[in-house]
């Protein structure tokens, strides 16, 4: 869980929302001539942007209604300084101070990035980051920042994404000023930015009116294990220090930029490997670029996933096909989150922020009005738990700032990308909340207790059956069902059972492989904390192609002590198939104990059964002590307790293996119920129930037994310790994944909505 005064947050940049106007005495900056240039997407430019500069007032209340808690925004340095240094502009000092006293009057807390990518021109035109002298530059300006803001202000951030304004800057040349130099200058444009970093933190706290808290913003892709082997994870570790960049592309380091800020030094690797490049350093630039800062800040957009090599070294592993991308073509990878934050800290121990984070969709108005936005919802939630996750085990996170609030001005990318949870109408500058606006609303309320990650949502349980051949068994099992039986004598297919003779396993997810029995054990909150020593109930389908064995079942009690503390059997039959006259044997017709034994003795079987007509579609409750048998031809799906426990009273003089099977007489005639209770009380008959509800068939004391045929979407609140269910007919969908004849699944407890439809017939079954 998130500590109690974690900071909620959204972020922006002057320059991405801002706009302009005719009288505001602003400087002119990279950007403004990088768009004149025409460099930008759709030759669009910022002048205008999200108007926020004449409508922060009202952003602002919107945050407020939205639940923000803090808004990370930069300050324009050409606005403030419009030639870069001396003269400053009072009227960008206004503004700023009455933006940062209006969002506090909405209860948001300021935090001040003071460079957001936006060079002042006339500092450009004297050589920009190369000039050694932007070193005093940025001092200047962050002396001027602190003189006029500390006092209302109280977190500053010095740079944003030295990686991307270096690299994107000045080496590929895709932002602004577009340049395309020299790897030497490149690397002195680094060690530049990095030096004029610790100067401002030097001024920053120096003309500050009171003690503030100083950080720095860097990004980068987060390099996470392909699994949690402790070889992927150093994989993955060592990769996210390392130098594995090509030359082209080498300002996304790490360590880079952010070992000399953080402790004091270059990596010693990238010493090496960009030694004829480097620059001079002196000791006193490392004490200057590693001023002591109160927290990190770290922008993460995405990561890449390590897996150790056969030769010992780290190798990138692809991404499975289809894996999800956001609409600017950024991976999704919530592991980045939780590995690389970690990662991070073990390195830099510093308070820790997340800056940026946050993803471009297709966002448009629908035509209710609205705009729905559920993948940056699903994005968020992913990432924000898996930050979550890593403050849990000992990170120190202290915040999170979504970019964006506003759709943008996106750099090069023009109005392309859509980053903002509140959309932007860019003709008329309308806002509307994105849903997941509201969705981070709720987030931000409950402290992040509403991620999904803590409603504990439950996936649904599929198992897969156990078969069982039996001399009695057919091949219906694969004729109707279309499983896969080991022989075509197989008389029943345990479909639901956590019992010792055939424990299921469950066939995908998190518990993939799990056994039922284990899951009960390990996961009793998956089946609603139930206080027993097993899980209860056993499912089956029965296939018989001949008689079943005259059998009965010994109640609770009588197992308990003759059974070496077995559960007795209580079970219930659904004929899912039969011939036209088929019978069951249900119940007997012995008056008393002694015919009843007398009967078995001379083996008066046609005499002692009793046989009842039953059809497709009956149901059958068999309480302990009820003499029964499933005669040839009938399928039937069993509800039980989950015992094996059977008393086998006379077996038709049949061989298994040349040998008669064992019979159980003695226990059978202590156990069976004289006299039978009357037949007709426990068949009942269930095939034209009402279709798309949950038709109560039985419901005892071990058990609860239910039909639903589904013909029209059907949807109901799973409020049972567990819910089994098995699809008998038919097929459709339950949340949206294919259910079938055969399948068998467990909503856990706590599951939620469950949503049906196709054309189908499941019996379901529960605990009381
Ligand atoms: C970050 C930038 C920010 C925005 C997001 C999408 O790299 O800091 O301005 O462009 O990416």
């Amino acid at each position: 869980m998130f500590r109690d005064d974690f900071v909620w947050g959204v972020a922006s940049s002057a320059y991405q929302v801002e706009g302009r106007d005719p009288e505001d005495g602003c400087g002119k900056n990279i950007w403004d001539t990088f768009a004149e240039e025409g460099r930008i997407l759709d030759g669009k430019d910022a002048y205008t942007a999200c108007d926020h500069m004449h409508r922060y007032k009202e952003d602002y209340k919107l945050m407020k209604l939205l639940g923000i808690k803090a808004y990370r925004f930069s300050m324009s340095w050409a606005r403030i300084l419009p030639d870069g240094t001396g003269r400053v502009n009072e009227k960008a000092i206004a503004m700023y101070r009455d933006m940062i006293l209006s969002m506090k009057e909405n209860g948001i807390e300021p935090y001040i990035t003071m460079y957001h990518w936006e060079f002042p021109q006339a500092l450009q035109d004297k050589g920009g980051w190369l000039n050694e002298d932007v070193i005093q530059w940025f001092g200047e300006y962050a002396k001027v920042v602190a003189e006029n803001f500390s006092d209302i202000c109280e977190y500053f951030i010095t740079l944003n994404e030295p990686e991307c304004f270096v690299g994107l800057g000045h080496l590929s040349g895709v932002h602004a000023p577009g340049l395309k130099l020299p790897y030497k200058d490149v690397f002195k444009i680094a060690h530049n930015a990095l030096r004029a970093h610790g100067q401002a933190v030097i001024n920053l706290r120096k003309y500050a009116s009171r003690p503030i808290k100083v950080g720095y913003a860097p990004t980068c892709g987060m390099a996470y294990p392909a699994t949690d082997s402790p070889e992927d994870i150093e994989a993955a570790r060592k990769t996210l220090f390392g130098f594995h960049q090509p030359m082209d592309n080498w300002t996304w380091n790490v360590a880079w930029f952010n070992d000399p800020v953080f402790l004091g030094k270059y990596p010693e690797e990238g010493l090496k490997k960009f030694a004829e490049y480097l620059p001079e350093i002196t000791d006193e630039d490392m004490e200057l670029i590693s001023q002591p800062l109160d927290f990190m800040g770290q922008n993460i957009y995405n990561g890449y996933m390590m897996r150790q090599g056969e030769d010992g070294e780290p190798e990138y592993v692809d991404r499975e096909a289809g894996a999800a991308k956001t609409a600017a073509g950024w991976p999704v990878t919530p592991e980045c989150f939780y590995y690389g934050v970690k990662f991070l800290y073990e390195r830099y121990h510093l308070p820790l922020y997340i800056t940026e984070n946050g993803m471009s969709c297709h966002d448009d108005v629908s035509l209710d009005g609205r705009v729905h936005d559920p993948n940056r919802q699903n994005f968020l939630d992913l990432y924000i738990s898996a930050l979550q996750r890593a403050n849990d085990d000992g990170a120190d996170v202290r915040g999170y700032f979504l970019w964006t609030f506003l759709d943008n001005f996106e750099w090069d990318k023009g109005y392309t990308e859509r980053f903002g949870i509140v959309y932007v109408d860019f003709k008329t500058q309308k806002r509307i909340v994105k849903d997941s606006a509201f969705w981070y609303q709720k987030i931000i309320e409950s402290n992040g207790r509403e991620l999904t990650v803590n409603k504990k949502t439950r996936p649904i349980l599929f198992l897969n059956p156990v078969f069982k051949e039996m001399i009695w068994g057919g091949n219906q099992l694969a004729e109707k069902f279309g499983y896969e039986i080991p022989s075509d004598r197989t008389g029943e297919c345990w479909a639901v059972s956590a019992h010792p003779n055939g424990d299921c396993t469950v066939r995908e997810g998190e518990y993939a492989g799990r056994k039922l029995s284990e899951l009960f054990k390990e996961e009793p909150e998956l089946f609603g904390n139930l206080p027993l020593d097993r899980f209860p109930l056993l499912i089956k389908i029965i296939d018989a192609k001949a008689d079943l064995s005259i059998q009965v079942h010994p109640d609770d009690a009588y197992a308990k002590v003759h059974e070496n503390g077995s559960l007795g059997k209580t079970e219930c039959w659904y004929i899912l198939d039969c011939p036209e006259d088929a019978t069951l044997v249900v119940g007997h017709n012995a008056g008393s104990r002694e015919e009843l034994k007398e009967m078995i003795d001379q083996k008066r079987w046609s005499e002692l059964i009793r046989e009842v007509p039953v059809k497709k579609g009956d149901f059958i409750q068999i309480n302990p002590g009820t003499v029964h048998a499933i005669k040839g031809g009938l399928m039937i799906l069993e509800t039980q307790q989950n015992s094996d426990i059977t008393y086998r009273v006379y077996d038709y003089d049949r061989l298994s293996n040349g040998k008669p099977r064992e019979l159980h007489v003695q226990q059978s005639i202590d156990v069976i119920t004289v006299p039978a209770p009357s037949a007709e009380d426990s068949v009942s008959h269930a095939a034209d129930l009402p279709a798309n509800t949950m038709n109560e068939l039985i419901a005892c004391d071990y058990y609860k037994v239910y039909k639903l045929t589904v013909t029209e979407p059907v949807s109901f609140e799973q409020e049972h310790p567990f819910l089994i269910m098995s699809v008998i007919e038919g097929e459709g969908l339950v949340n949206g994944q294919m259910i079938r004849k055969g399948d068998h699944f467990i909503f856990p407890s706590g599951f939620g909505k469950v949503d049906l439809q196709g054309d189908m017939t499941l019996i379901a079954s529960s605990v009381k």
